[in-house]
């Protein structure tokens, strides 16, 4: 029997050619390009081809890759109107959950597990979640969700349909250099799920729905929503310093804070993220969040040695770029839903069952009495 490592920590549970956190020399590889320089240099739509067809695409290829999603956007209305029944739901994941599922119902080739089969699912996802997150939102507080605008890119168009406000051109470039850091990330909570239910040969859309529901939870992608309520009460420098060493006195874990596999060293899509927000901070000539951030870090790093991840300094970026704090979540996961199809494609393309053993410390020898009940226990009646 294998040794048993809780929380698989350290374990290596699958072989990729999608991603690696080459921590050693602080480099997060995305088929074999550093996601550092594909985020400040390439867009979204070239990180969404690259992992979902293994090579970065030309101009013409990614053209091509938008006009593909762009046709695969029109969504059975009922899917939406299916979201309006929902009760008001405290997490926006758990409405893009069941948007996600909704959609399996609709697909002709809900099994087709082939390449092109799944390769087409992953565009239409790409396509759709970003409507079932804006539209969901908007149904929600009792408007009509915006209708996708083929002319703008991926990335304006999907913050156009949360704010519904067309975005500057440095608003779209920092929006989609933050879905390039979040696209993916190696082999975290909702990837593995993803790829642990694949690997029964279940859909695609049923991989992405549980991969939601592990990313709703806040020692995961809700850390970002957790983050940004931790900066809106604490208002000010001082109250960040107050709350997070209150917190600390507490025994609590600051969002935003640690990686399971970073530890004490730093997330690098941090620095990638706090440069946005430095350049958003100065464009809105507002710096009040951005020092209120620097505060918590400072104060994070002499306390307990911990560097912020992605999710610290994602949440003010989307703050000021006017999307909702409830819809932080939902856009990790539409991101990341470029690297799931992508990890889900693999495990169907060259699948092992998942099923691993445990070490069992219950009790063992236990007799049933001859009356069927149990052994040593006085039965009613008796
Ligand atoms: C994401 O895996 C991925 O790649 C995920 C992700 C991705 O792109 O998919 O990067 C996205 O999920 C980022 C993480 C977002 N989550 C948070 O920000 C939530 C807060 N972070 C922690 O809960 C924690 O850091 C985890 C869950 C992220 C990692 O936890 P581990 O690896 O289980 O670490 P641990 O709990 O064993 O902590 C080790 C030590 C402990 O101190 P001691 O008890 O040894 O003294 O570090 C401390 C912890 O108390 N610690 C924290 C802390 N994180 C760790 N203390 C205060 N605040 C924190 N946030």
């Amino acid at each position: 029997m294998e040794s048993y490592s809780p929380g698989l920590e350290n374990v290596i549970a699958c072989e990729t050619s999608i991603s690696y956190l080459d921590t050693g020399n602080e480099l997060i590889l995305l088929r074999g390009y550093d996601l550092m320089e594909l985020a400040r240099k390439a867009v979204f739509m070239d990180v969404a081809g690259l992992l979902l067809d293994g090579s970065l695409p030309d101009a013409g290829e990614r053209a091509a890759l938008m006009d593909q999603v762009r046709g695969a956007s029109s969504m059975e209305k009922e899917v939406l109107h299916l979201l309006s029944f929902l009760p008001k739901r405290p997490s926006m994941m758990d409405v893009l959950r069941t948007g996600i599922s909704a959609l399996a119902g609709f697909d002709p080739d809900l099994d087709d597990r082939t390449e092109e089969g799944n390769r087409r699912k992953a565009i239409a996802l790409l396509a759709r979640v970003p409507q079932l997150c804006a539209g969901g939102y908007r149904m929600a507080h009792g408007l009509e969700p915006l209708a996708p605008r083929p002319e703008l890119s991926y990335a304006a168009n999907f913050l156009y349909m949360m704010t519904g406000r067309t975005p500057s051109e440095l608003e779209e470039r920092l929006f989609d250099q933050s879905l390039i850091a979040y696209s993916e990330h190696e082999l975290p909570n909702s990837t593995f799920a993803a790829r642990v239910i694949a690997s029964t040969q279940s859909d695609m859309y049923g991989a992405l729905a549980g991969a939601a529901a592990s990313l709703k939870g806040t020692l995961h992608g809700g850390a970002n929503e957790a983050v940004m309520e931790l900066l809106l009460s604490a208002g000010t420098e001082a109250g960040m310093e107050t709350l997070i060493r209150g917190k600390l006195a507490a025994k609590e874990r600051i969002m935003g804070f640690g990686h399971r596999v970073y530890m004490r060293k730093p997330d690098p899509r941090a620095l990638l993220l706090k440069e946005a927000l430095t350049e958003l901070s100065a464009v809105r000539g507002d710096a009040r969040l951005l020092s209120m951030c620097v505060a918590g870090e400072t104060i994070m790093h002499e306390e307990k040695g911990l560097h912020p991840n992605l999710d610290y300094y994602a949440a003010p970026v989307y703050h000021l770029l006017g999307i909702p704090t409830a819809l932080f979540t939902p856009v990790f996961l539409a991101a990341r839903t470029a690297g799931i199809c992508a990890h889900v494609m693999e495990q169907h393309a060259h699948n092992r069952l998942f099923r691993p053993r445990v070490r069992y410390i219950g009790p063992r020898g236990l007799r049933l009495a001859e009356d069927g009940g149990k052994e040593g226990v006085l039965r009613d009646g008796d």
